[in-house]
């Protein structure tokens, strides 16, 4: 049976749009089954209804400070549609140790650096800062501590000696669309062990060419 992934949004949603893309294809290890946004106002939220693929809100604001209050509410509602995996895309909350404790080896996000560098936001503006040559994004598991999950997959890119933030946001953003679906499928298929802080795929592969910056 075809895993049941939810996708978690705060905003415009490109990567969870290119989930509910892939997942499309008959072939594809899981369904899109539900989009949850703690922004009732999530540009995201449309695009999703305009696949047809149902949606909810759950305010953050509505519980105040009360952090564990929010996540009981938003557990219920994802526990209510027999959810497999969550899959954070733009999702701008924390979890605390309890929500996270409930998903463990289940959650997913994308983060637009190649971690561990970068942790945190605004990362295209520091990467520029600091003049690394190789910017890029990651996929990872999603543990107590921001950003600081087993690494699942990484893609990178070329830093321009003319980029900006906005140019980098916009190579990197292209790439992540490219990295999280499949990303997602090696979850869904059960390829993905995580041993000692480090993700292990069965039947992985990696190419042998290196990205060298400048070019020579
Ligand atoms: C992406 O850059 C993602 O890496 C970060 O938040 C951004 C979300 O963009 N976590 P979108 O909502 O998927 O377009």
């Amino acid at each position: 049976m075809r895993r049941r992934t939810a996708i978690l949004i705060s905003g415009r949603g490109s990567n969870m749009a290119a989930l509910i893309a892939a997942a499309r294809d008959p072939t594809y290890p899981t369904d899109i089954a539900l989009v949850v946004s703690n922004r009732p106002r999530a540009p995201g939220l449309e695009r999703a209804r305009a696949s047809g693929i149902p949606t909810t809100v759950v305010e953050h604001t509505a519980h105040g400070q009360d952090r564990e209050a929010f996540e009981r509410a938003l557990q219920a509602e994802i526990a209510a549609r027999q959810i497999d995996i969550l899959c954070l895309a733009g999702f701008m909350r924390l979890f605390t140790p309890w929500f996270v404790g409930q998903w463990t080896g289940r959650m997913l996000n994308i983060h637009p650096s190649l971690l561990p560098s970068f942790k945190g936001l605004d990362t295209h503006r520091r990467t520029l800062r600091a003049g690394v040559k190789i910017h890029g994004a990651t996929v990872h598991l999603v543990v107590p501590e921001a950003d600081a999950g087993p690494i699942v997959a990484q893609g990178a890119i070329a830093v321009h000696e003319d980029d900006t933030a906005e140019t980098l946001a916009e190579r990197v953003l292209a790439l992540e669309h490219r990295l999280y679906p499949p990303a997602l499928a090696l979850m869904a298929a059960g390829r993905l062990r995580f041993v000692d802080g480090r993700c292990l795929i069965s039947g992985g592969s990696a190419p042998e060419d290196a990205l060298i910056v400048p070019g020579f």
